[in-house]
């Protein structure tokens, strides 16, 4: 596995892997099976799969966890060797970063809602770091997780509006046994917060059933589904941030007459870590 520690690194090893296709895999380091999952699908699409590691500065708030943001480069790297990725780049944030740049991507409305509307300025900053990548690298393939919804969505826009020539791919979320999704941020969880993270799924998922089973058909009836999760996460210790019942297409809260496939896309605070996490929802109208 090659490693690149800056951009003319980077540029000397790119050539050898071509005319093979090559496939991107951005993640901030701290690596875990989630990540994993992302490598082995790259290797599945064919070509060379090639993994960025860094913290990003530019997607942190004034008062969020950039200073304590795991950080394990050497760990990352075993990890990547083991999993069979063809390059890892690991560049400086003075290269990729520069202290005098200020042109960033603007990520339009939907940049400015859910996680966005907690975190003023995340989306800009996630689309400038990855649109960087993208010049880069010049993948023809790019994956994100799942988990990241509204991530991955704007991810895909920005490819669209922009004209960008890669493919990008979300890839299912990961998660643990008793159902919670892999983040790097559960590590913050002390023990009893870690046992109790289980419901935030859990919740999501019984409320993805209850809908499926008796789609809601008037907007009481949204309002109460989302009112009683709310009031399930609050009962159950969590401090909900937001609860959205998303159309795919527009990712705009989805109105009636409610499409097919609904995501049910939530965040919450445990203690000082903030969650979050996403369901499908898939109902069949046709029986309403
Ligand atoms: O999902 C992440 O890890 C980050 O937001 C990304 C896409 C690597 C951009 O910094």
């Amino acid at each position: 596995m090659r490693i690149a520690r800056s951009f003319a690194e980077l540029r000397s090893f790119l050539p050898a892997f071509r005319p093979h296709p090559l496939c991107l895999v951005p993640t901030m380091g701290a690596l875990h099976e989630g990540h994993g999952a992302l490598v082995d699908r790259g290797r599945s699409e064919g070509g060379f799969v090639a993994v960025s590691i860094f913290v990003n500065p530019l997607q942190f708030g004034p008062t969020e966890d950039l200073g304590r943001y795991p950080r394990t480069p050497e760990k990352d790297i075993e990890f990547l060797e083991k999993k069979g990725a063809d390059l890892v780049f690991l560049p400086s944030p003075e290269e990729i970063v520069p202290r005098d740049a200020t042109i960033t991507v603007n990520p339009g409305p939907v940049g400015a809602l859910y996680c966005g509307a907690s975190r003023p300025g995340h989306f800009e900053g996630v689309l400038t770091i990855v649109l960087k990548l993208f010049h880069l690298f010049g993948p023809d393939l790019a994956i994100f997780g799942e988990k990241d919804r509204q991530q991955l969505f704007l991810i895909q826009k920005m490819a669209r509006d922009l004209a960008l020539p890669v493919r990008v791919i979300g890839h299912p979320t990961i998660r643990e046994s008793d159902g919670l999704a892999l983040s790097s941020r559960n590590r913050y969880l002390n023990t009893e917060e870690r046992r109790r993270a289980t419901l935030f799924p859990h919740h999501l998922t019984t409320t993805k059933r209850r809908w499926e089973e008796t789609p809601p058909l008037t907007s009481e009836e949204l309002d109460s589904l989302r009112t009683d999760l709310e009031g399930k996460l609050s009962r159950e210790g969590f401090v909900v941030d937001y609860v959205a019942f998303v159309d795919p297409d527009t990712f705009r809260e989805a109105t009636l007459p409610l499409p097919r496939r609904v995501i049910l896309l939530a965040a919450v605070f445990l203690g000082k870590t903030r969650l979050i996490d996403n369901v499908v929802i898939e109902a069949d109208l046709s029986r309403v």
